[in-house]
């Protein structure tokens, strides 16, 4: 049986990003797959007061079934709600690649679905986007369509190259599609291996040209930011130090994200980063405790340290802190 998502109390994207869109802050998009990282994510946003998008991807929602997905949402809401916050919620698809996966998540309460047919030529993209944005409307479900090319190394999101967005093609993709958000390709890539910096390097600048050039050609318009981890290293430091093998990287610098989020980028997306921490500390438990086998040992500790980061990310990144 369908459910609607404003039964369920979450809201679209429409207002959050007129509100971010004038405040000159970015809305976080936090991934989850699990328990854990769904409660610091709440948890933080309430801390900071931020509206904040859950985002699940195809492959988090076959790894933690979309029913239970749906009262995990529910449950967050009430939570929320128990707390004495009014924190604004969406319930986001990630990476959504077929009309097929963005209808029935519309139909479990989904308030938001990324149509993501980047991988097609322009003409096809515009066809299966515009497909899901007429089916998206008819419930106030709000479509976030992306043109541009991220190289990604995640499960479900694997391209090889990026190819930077156009900005010549954004008016015609937006007026002929409906969407009401869109993902470009700036410079940023999906995943904990995004920039080989060496010694004495430093950081290679997003394409805030393109970005300036696509805000000119879609005045107001929310534009979104994929890939937008920063790689933390205290937490690859973290990993490394206790037994992972994970290689001199980097992600996008958090100064970076902040000057994109005062533009016209109203949601950032973030996964690895989370990813990172819960690592890290589960390897740190693991390491100074062998002899503990109690999940919330090791979890518990995960969540904590997740909270603060996502707190750190609403407060000093996105500058999302104080907006909900
Ligand atoms: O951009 C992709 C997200 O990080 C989700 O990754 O498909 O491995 O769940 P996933
Ligand atoms: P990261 O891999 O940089 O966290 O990007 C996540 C993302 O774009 C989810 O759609
Ligand atoms: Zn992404």
């Amino acid at each position: 049986m369908a459910t609607s998502y404003k039964e369920l109390g979450l809201v679209n994207t429409r207002e959050i990003f007129k509100k971010a869109m004038a405040g000159r802050y970015a809305i976080p998009a936090y991934n989850f797959n699990n328990m854990e990282q769904l409660q610091a994510i709440i948890t933080a946003c309430i801390e900071t007061n931020s509206p904040v998008i859950l985002q699940v991807s195809k492959g988090a929602r076959k790894y933690a079934n979309q029913i239970l997905l749906r009262h995990m949402a529910k449950g967050a809401l009430e939570i929320i709600e128990d707390a004495g916050s009014k924190i604004p919620v969406t319930l986001h698809l990630d990476h959504g690649d077929t009309y097929e996966l963005a209808v029935s998540c519309i139909e479990t309460g989904f308030s938001s679905v990324m149509i993501d047919g980047s991988a097609h030529k322009f003409e096809d993209n515009a066809n299966l986007t515009k497909k899901v944005v007429d089916y998206a409307h008819k419930y106030d479900v709000t479509v976030e369509g992306e043109l541009g090319v991220l190289a990604g190394i995640e499960d479900e999101v694997s391209h090889g190259e990026s190819h930077y967005t156009h900005p010549e093609e954004v008016e015609d993709f937006v007026s002929r599609t409906g969407v009401d958000s869109l993902a470009i390709s700036i410079g940023t890539s999906h995943g904990a291996y995004k920039f080989k910096i060496k010694p004495g390097e430093s950081f290679p600048e997003l394409r805030f040209d393109i970005l300036r050039e696509v805000e000119k050609r879609l005045p107001g318009f929310p534009i979104v930011l994929h890939g937008s981890s920063s790689v933390l290293k205290e937490y690859v430091e973290l990993i490394n130090k206790y037994g992972g093998e994970l290689e001199q990287t980097a992600g996008v610098p958090e100064d970076q994200l902040r000057k994109a989020a005062q533009s016209a980028v109203c949601k950032i997306n973030i996964d690895t980063d989370g990813r990172l921490v819960v690592t890290a500390k589960v390897r740190e438990v693991f390491a100074t405790n062998p002899k503990e086998f109690d999940p919330r040992k090791y979890l518990g500790p995960a969540r904590t340290e997740l909270i603060k980061m996502y707190k750190h990310k609403n407060e000093y990144v996105l500058g999302s802190a104080g907006k909900a």
